[in-house]
Parts: structure tokens; C-alpha cells; sequence
């Protein structure tokens, strides 16, 4: 079944059901992470893992009716989408297809703000056509795939953390999020984005892999792949989270594989003590071992946060090239990107 991409687009997603989910962060955890069952039975999707999905999600009717209140309209008016010339009601159109959480372009000093309280401090008299016109698209939400579909065929994992944050004194949900994981959506529209490269490379491969917080989602899936078909290689993972108790994703799989030694488990819990424990950390007191790894022909996977983690992770791979083997920051440069050309430095990062 690989190779099945194509079978679904944006246009035309899979209606997947929402099997099952459960929190995966503790009570007293400070963030919200779910494990996400999605059934794709019937679907003919194939996938491997590394593979990410797209969802098409739908905006919370709450919100919706918020947005109607403050334009003064009531949802049923009709009006033709100008991308597309087709025809919905407003409340439709609002669910569906247009994003109501971002601010349109022309709207002056935006920030922070969503359109219905946008428009409660900046009132503006506006036909439903009118507004429908200046309205952005609502955007596919990418998820790492956390499962192998060789364990288990029919189903899609995901591990999804709720974006929350305050701004100008309101609670604000993430879109994709709070479809995902708040909502009770009849089905979860799909379709999959194929990684190249990211994925399990052979069996005899070793890989080291560093996933802190949601990034750990395919790493778990590389595991079970590597289970049910008795991989060789051998497994390095760092996990990084806030607080043991409460925050350790899927720690009892962890713990299982590294008690039956299939995995070296190094982890990073930044909140349990003073100063912050970061993946990193845990990088550079593993060094030696980490570029004997390397130089066997390890892989190197990285997986989670753009902004920051990604960056700090390859600073320190770039300093642990210089303090093992003496490489000056020049040759270790050049060691990071032949380790990139060769397809051993591998990332998927958000
Ligand atoms: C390839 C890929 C894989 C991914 N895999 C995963 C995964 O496995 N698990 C996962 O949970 N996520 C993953 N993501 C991220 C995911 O796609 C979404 O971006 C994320 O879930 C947020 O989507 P949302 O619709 O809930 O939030 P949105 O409705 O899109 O809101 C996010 C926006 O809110 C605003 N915002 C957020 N926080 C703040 C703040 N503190 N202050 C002010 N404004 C703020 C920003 O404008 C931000 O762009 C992945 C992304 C990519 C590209
Ligand atoms: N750009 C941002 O400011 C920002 C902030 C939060 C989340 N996010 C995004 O939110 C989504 C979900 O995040 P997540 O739940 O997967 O987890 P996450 O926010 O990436 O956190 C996971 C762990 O990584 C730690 N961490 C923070 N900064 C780090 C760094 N520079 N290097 C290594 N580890 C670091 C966190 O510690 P501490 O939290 O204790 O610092 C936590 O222990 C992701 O899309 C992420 O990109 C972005």
C-alpha cells in the first residue's frame, strides 16, 4: 500500500473516524498533549513511518457564532467563495473554509486580536459577501504520525499538544488542536504528506534519535516498526519534557523497550530542578559515546521545535565534532553537512 499520496489531497481528503483519544500529559502538567486514534479502514492508504498527515479542520461553533454576532449577520446568507465560485451559506463558510482566527491584511492593528473581537473594538459594517472576500483560507494543520502502520494496520497515531495562550484578556484555543482534541468532529478530514528521507533507513541501521516534547510522535512509530520486524540496529533516544510526573509521553513504552535493552534512553526533564535540563545536555554528557555512535554510521534524527530546540541541538553536535575530534568549527561544519549530503542527518522540525 505505499505509495498511496495521491490517493488524497486537499481537495479530496479521506473522512477518517476518530477512534479513540486520551490524554497523555498528567493532571498538574502545565501543557495538554493527546494521543489521537484515527481509523483509516477502507481508506487504501499506505504509509510508512516519518510520514506526517494534513487535517482539514473546522472551526468551533462557539467561535462561529462569536464572529455572526459581531458582523450582525446571521449565518444563513448566501455567498460565492472567489477562489473557487462556489456557493455556501456564511455559517458554512466560516466552519469550513475560511480562517476566522486570522486577521485579514487590510484590518489596521490587528495584533493579538480574533475577528469577532477584532470587530467588537473596531465595528465595521460589512455584507456577508464583503467579508467572505476579505477572509484567508483556512490552512491544512500538519501532524507527525506516531504509529507503524506495520503494527497496526488500520490506524493512524497522532501526539497533539493543545495551542492555548492569553491575549488582550481572552483565552485563545488553536484551530487544529481544539478540532483534534476538544471537539467531537463525526469524522477527521486527511490526507498524507510523504516525508523522503525521514524515515527508517535499513535494518541494521543504528539511529540516534532527539525528540523533545510532541517531536518524540515518530519516533515512537520507528520503534514499532523496528519490533515487529526485528531491526538490528540499535536505538538512542532523548526525550526531552518539562516535568517527569507529569509530562514523560508514552513513558511506559520507553521504559519497556530500554528495560528489554532495544532502546538507550537519555532524558531531559527541564522543570525539575533549578536551572533548565535541556536534550542537549544530555547530548554533550553523552558525547563520547554519542560520536562513537556517529562515526560506526549512526543516524541522526531530530524531530519537534523549529524555533529554538532544532537550532541549540545542531549547535551542540557541531561543538561535540569539534571537542571529540579535534575538528577546528570549520571541519566540523563540513563534517555536519557531508553527514547531511549522505542522508545520515535527518530532521522534521516545526
Ligand atoms: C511537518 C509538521 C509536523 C508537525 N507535527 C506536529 C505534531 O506531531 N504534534 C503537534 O502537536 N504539532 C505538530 N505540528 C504543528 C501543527 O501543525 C500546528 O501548527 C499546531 O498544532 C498548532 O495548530 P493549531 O491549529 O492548533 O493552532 P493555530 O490556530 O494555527 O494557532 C497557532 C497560532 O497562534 C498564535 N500563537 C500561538 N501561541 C501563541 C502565543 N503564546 N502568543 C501569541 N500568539 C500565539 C501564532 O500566531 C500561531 O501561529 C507539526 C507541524 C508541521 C509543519
Ligand atoms: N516558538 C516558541 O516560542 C514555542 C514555544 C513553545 C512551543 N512551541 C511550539 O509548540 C509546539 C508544541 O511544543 P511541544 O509541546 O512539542 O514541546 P516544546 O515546547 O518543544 O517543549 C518540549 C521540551 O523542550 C524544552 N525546550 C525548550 N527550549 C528548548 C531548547 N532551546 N532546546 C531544547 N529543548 C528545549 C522544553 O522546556 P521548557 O518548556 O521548560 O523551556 C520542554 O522540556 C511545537 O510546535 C513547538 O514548536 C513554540
Amino acid at each position: 500500500m505505499i505509495g498511496t499520496e495521491a490517493l488524497y489531497t486537499k481537495a479530496a481528503p479521506f473522512f477518517a473516524k476518530l477512534k479513540e483519544r486520551f490524554l497523555l500529559s498528567l493532571p498538574g502538567s502545565s501543557k495538554e498533549t493527546w494521543h489521537i486514534i484515527l481509523d483509516i479502514a477502507g481508506s487504501g492508504l499506505g504509509y510508512k513511518v516519518g510520514d506526517s498527515i494534513a487535517i482539514l479542520p473546522s472551526h468551533n461553533p462557539l467561535l462561529i457564532e462569536k464572529t455572526l454576532q459581531s458582523l450582525h449577520l446571521t449565518g444563513n446568507e448566501k455567498i460565492t467563495c472567489k477562489r473557487t465560485a462556489r456557493s455556501f451559506s456564511l455559517r458554512d463558510y466560516f466552519t469550513n473554509h475560511v480562517s476566522i482566527t486570522r486577521i485579514p491584511r487590510d484590518f489596521e492593528a490587528a495584533e493579538g486580536y480574533e475577528l469577532w473581537d477584532y470587530l467588537l473594538d473596531h465595528p465595521k459594517t460589512l455584507s456577508a459577501q464583503e467579508i467572505a472576500d476579505l477572509l484567508p483560507p483556512l490552512l491544512p494543520r500538519f501532524y507527525s504520525i506516531a504509529s507503524a502502520q506495520e503494527a497496526s494496520a488500520n490506524e493512524i497515531h497522532l501526539t497533539v499538544a493543545i495551542t492555548s495562550y492569553t491575549s488582550r484578556g481572552h483565552l485563545r484555543l488553536g484551530v487544529g488542536t481544539h478540532f483534534l482534541c476538544h471537539m467531537e468532529p463525526a469524522t477527521v478530514p486527511i490526507y498524507l504528506q510523504s516525508s523522503k528521507d525521514f524515515t527508517v533507513p535499513h535494518q541494521e541501521a543504528d539511529l540516534i534519535m532527539v525528540g523533545p516534547g510532541t517531536g518524540v510522535a515518530p519516533f515512537r512509530g520507528f520503534m514499532q516498526k523496528r519490533l515487529v520486524e526485528n531491526h538490528s540496529g540499535r536505538n538512542w533516544l532523548f526525550f526531552g519534557e518539562q516535568k517527569r510526573s507529569t509530562d514523560f509521553l508514552y513513558e511506559d513504552f520507553w521504559m519497556d523497550l530500554s528495560s528489554k535493552r532495544l532502546l538507550q534512553l537519555s532524558l531531559a526533564f527541564s522543570r525539575d530542578q533549578e536551572e533548565k535540563i535541556y536534550v542537549q545536555h544530555r547530548m554533550m554528557e553523552e558525547a563520547s559515546e554519542l560520536w562513537k555512535w556517529l562515526e560506526k554510521g549512526s543516524y541522526f534524527f531530530v524531530c519537534g521545535d523549529a524555533s529554538r530546540m532544532a537550532k541549540d541541538v545542531e549547535a551542540t553536535l557541531l561543538q561535540i565534532a569539534q571537542n571529540e575530534a579535534g575538528f577546528d568549527l570549520e571541519k566540523a561544519r563540513l563534517f555536519l553537512k557531508d553527514l547531511r549530503k549522505t542522508g545520515r542527518y535527518l530532521r522534521d522540525i516545526y
